[in-house]
């Protein structure tokens, strides 16, 4: 099987790409243009004979014989794909259209990361995948880019007879995330020994650990893992679209009290205002991937964070105080 991966040098796309050299059949490509992503998670495979990195913006066409294609090239944090939000828009609309493409060019199968953000502010809780949203249509370009994705994949199985997979990943946080994510888990209180929270009080979410291979930790949870979702739902017969995450729900004071207690007592914790449109609640309804894939995530937030917080200190080179 030949795989191509895009975005395979974030944070989740690297740790599929782990998954998926671990099977000897498979030779994977990795195509990416490193503007959230890193080589550096990918340093383990750079020479091996089964593996290929490409710098590849997905907003150009790519012409490559390919069995399958993991499509997850995005930004994934706001303070990334706000950066540059016509770059965004462009890679998931030229992006996708360039990867479907490519599909129907070599009859391969693809999968598509979408997200819990196609359900915007949510007016029903918690949100199967047959809700249609609340999104603002002129509030973010990733919530709309990522909603004109599926409509894309979508259009192309139809007209086409694409095989097609659609998940639909909720926040996910884990050893190789960016340093400077920004998102709720906030890794930032290692480096400045301060909590903000930068979503007011009342917020709900929902964070679902990620796949823990690091070799200086005993914890597998390999099994349950995000990437293990993503190849079941490729694997598998169905089109999704399929919910991913956990629906643990905590609000954001006692995310940041969890955060103090486990991480860092002399933490600050303060309250600022919500970003617009972000939404106010969020929990996936996993009865589908539950069902259909057999996966559904074990970790808790209390198991989740230190070992995160381990991945971060290594990374950072930052002690744990006494
Ligand atoms: N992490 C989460 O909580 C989460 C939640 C929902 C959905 N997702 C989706 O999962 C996917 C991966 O997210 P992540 O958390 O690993 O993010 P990430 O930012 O770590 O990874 C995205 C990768 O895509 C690459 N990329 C961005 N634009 C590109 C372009 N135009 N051409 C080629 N490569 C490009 C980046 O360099 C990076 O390596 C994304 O599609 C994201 O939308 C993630």
């Amino acid at each position: 099987m030949r795989i191509l991966v895009t975005g395979g040098a974030g944070f989740i796309g690297s740790h599929l790409v782990d998954r998926l050299m671990e099977n000897e059949k498979n030779e994977v490509i990795v195509a990416d243009n490193y503007f959230t992503g890193s080589k550096d998670n990918l340093k383990k495979w750079i020479g091996h004979p089964r593996f290929e990195l490409i710098r590849h913006d997905v907003t150009e066409p790519l012409l490559i014989e390919v069995d399958q294609i993991y499509h997850l090239a995005c930004p994934a944090s706001p303070i990334f794909y706000k950066y540059n939000p016509v770059k965004t828009i462009k890679t998931n609309v030229i992006g996708t259209l360039n990867m479907l493409g490519l599909a129907k060019r070599v009859g391969a199968r693809i999968l598509l990361t979408s997200t819990s953000e196609v359900y915007g502010d949510p007016l029903v809780h918690p949100q199967p995948e047959s809700y249609w949203g609340n999104v603002n249509p002129i509030g973010s370009c990733y919530d709309e880019g990522k909603r004109v994705a599926e409509t894309l994949m979508f259009d192309y199985h139809r007209q086409h007879g694409i095989e097609i997979r659609i998940a639909r990943i909720f926040n996910t946080y884990g050893p190789r995330m960016n340093i400077d994510d920004g998102r709720v888990s906030k890794v930032q209180e290692l480096k400045l020994e301060v909590s903000v929270m930068s979503l007011t009080w009342y917020i709900s979410y929902n964070l679902c650990i990620f796949e823990l291979l690091l070799p200086e930790c005993d914890y597998d949870f390999y099994e349950m893992s995000q990437v293990d979702g993503l190849i079941r739902l490729m694997e598998g017969p169905n089109t999704g679209p399929i919910n991913l995450g956990n629906p643990g729900e905590f609000t954001m004071i006692e995310l940041a009290e969890t955060v103090k207690e486990l991480i860092n007592p002399d933490v600050e914790i303060k309250m600022v205002e919500n970003t617009p449109d972000d939404p106010r609640q969020r929990k996936p309804d996993i009865t589908k991937a539950k069902e259909l894939l057999g996966w559904e995530p074990k970790v808790k937030l209390r198991d989740g964070l230190p070992l995160m917080e381990e991945n971060f200190r290594l990374r950072l080179g930052v002690d744990k105080k006494k």
